[in-house]
């Protein structure tokens, strides 16, 4: 295929810098993106009477069967084009001749890729959005079916204070609602047209970039040309909270792995979601929670990658930054695939809500009620705190956890202490009695629930 700049070249370029200088292979994936760019383009050239009015007719009339056929399979995207770009223009051209030619008018391809990442990762985000969604809603349904069952939480991994399962999932949910949030703040502030910055300097031709802008569903358009050809400052922000979502996926996806084993037993993985072991029978394990956690690396990565192609590129394009694609599309996927797998996998999973109880019982998980008992009665807590030290000190000495020493071994340490303790210290005592807002007791978390279903709607 000749190539656009032919005209000042008096050689062939070399093949290997060819595919090197390609990118069709990852920006044919914003082919429709480019399309829709170029038909809002073409429209205006039209109405701006910069190209005839029959010409732009004929252009965006061939570029809709060019989208349609690209939908239906008919056309394939040819691999030896050097970007998406050029391709469209090159198979429009083909097909209508000099009105074809007439397209890049007023326009560079610094601008209109600029233009197609903007409405690609547009999209992208939408469906992502709509994806984690469906996460955070499988993660209330379950927390709502698992209100009440006591588990141990955990302060370095160590037994800390009972709650409910469905406190702890709900904790996550919020988390999710945060990413969601950075998302939407990623969308807004990109969501302004480049298109018309041409090169770099604007163009002598009277466009009318807002109506294009416009047209395509922006909120307005970047004030300066320089600004809108050369930052990629959006990718940088979507790696970002993409990498956040992902260290969110990494936490949940550590924690099932480890509630999935034999240790703690808390969670049960549905066969669809896990794997056997090509030499141990007894094997299930977690290796989609684990590939999720894996593939935080890569996502953060990314980022990294995006930070350091721009920092110390001059304004303003410069072909370093066709390297942002690969890295931000790959990050979208990633957190696409990731989200879709979570989501049924948190639906089906089977919680052992027996384990979970022996879990919290079997232990010290009730000494801070205990200092609160005696608190409530009179004593300084930092006393009471003390006391309790030694009653567990005691009760390791004797091998018996604190709900079962006696009522007399319990007078001598204080005078304090009534037949009533035991029932403080059980754990559905110290469970509902965190009726403090955002805390474990079952309406805390029904309330929380509600927060969740409400921004879940919103
Ligand atoms: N494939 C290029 C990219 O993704 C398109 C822009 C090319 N512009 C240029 N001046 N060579 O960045």
């Amino acid at each position: 295929m000749e190539k656009l700049w032919a005209g000042r070249f008096s050689k062939e370029s070399d093949r290997a810098a060819d595919d090197f200088n390609s990118s069709i292979a990852v920006d044919s994936a914003m082919i429709r993106q480019d399309i829709k760019g170029s038909m809002a383009h073409a429209a205006m050239l039209g109405a701006k009477n910069i190209i005839p009015m029959a010409d732009a007719e004929k252009i965006i009339d061939t570029l809709a069967v060019i989208l349609a056929e690209i939908e239906d399979g008919s056309l394939e995207v040819d691999m030896g084009s050097e970007d998406v770009h050029t391709f469209v223009e090159s198979v429009l051209t083909e097909r209508i001749g000099d009105a074809g030619r007439k397209l890049h008018t007023a326009r560079s391809r610094n601008d209109q890729v600029a233009l197609d990442v903007r409405l690609y990762m547009r999209d992208a985000l939408g469906e992502l959005i709509g994806e984690i969604k469906s996460l955070v809603n499988a993660l209330a349904d379950k927390a709502e079916e698992q209100k009440a069952t006591i588990m141990p939480g955990y302060t370095h991994l160590q037994r800390a204070q009972p709650i409910t399962f469905g406190h702890h999932l709900l904790a996550y949910a919020f988390m999710l609602l945060r990413d969601i949030d950075r998302l939407q703040d990623v969308v807004k502030r990109m969501n302004y047209s480049p298109l018309g910055c041409c090169a770099l300097a604007g163009t002598t031709y009277d466009t009318d970039r807002r109506a294009v802008a416009e047209a395509l569903g922006f909120d307005g358009v970047v004030p300066n040309s320089l600004d809108g050809v050369s930052d990629r400052d959006f990718c940088v922000e979507a790696a970002s909270a993409l990498s956040i979502v992902m260290m969110h996926y990494s936490r949940l996806s550590e924690e099932i792995i480890l509630w999935s084993s034999w240790e703690f037993g808390f969670v049960e993985l549905d066969d669809a979601y896990t794997t056997g072991s090509s030499i141990m029978p007894q094997k299930k394990n977690s290796d989609m929670a684990e590939l999720i956690r894996g593939k935080s690396g890569r996502v953060y990565g990314n980022l990294f990658a995006l930070l350091t192609m721009l920092k110390g590129l001059p304004l303003a394009y410069n072909k370093d930054m066709q390297e942002d694609k690969e890295a931000i599309f790959d990050s979208l996927d990633t957190v696409s695939a990731c989200t879709t797998i979570m989501t049924p996998m948190i639906a089906t999973m089977r919680v052992k809500p027996e384990n979970m109880r022996k879990a919290a019982g079997g232990g010290f998980i009730n000494a801070t009620d205990l200092a609160d008992y005696l608190t409530k009665k009179g004593m300084p807590f930092r006393t009471a705190y003390k006391t309790v030290g030694g009653i567990v000190a005691l009760c390791i000495q004797k091998g018996v956890v604190l709900d079962e020493l006696s009522l007399d071994e319990y007078k001598k340490q204080s005078e304090l202490f009534e037949a009533d303790l035991y029932e403080a210290i059980s754990l559905e005592t110290c469970v509902n009695k965190r009726s403090s807002e955002g805390g474990t007791s079952v309406p805390s978390v029904e309330k929380q629930l509600k927060i969740v279903r409400a921004a879940l709607e919103a």
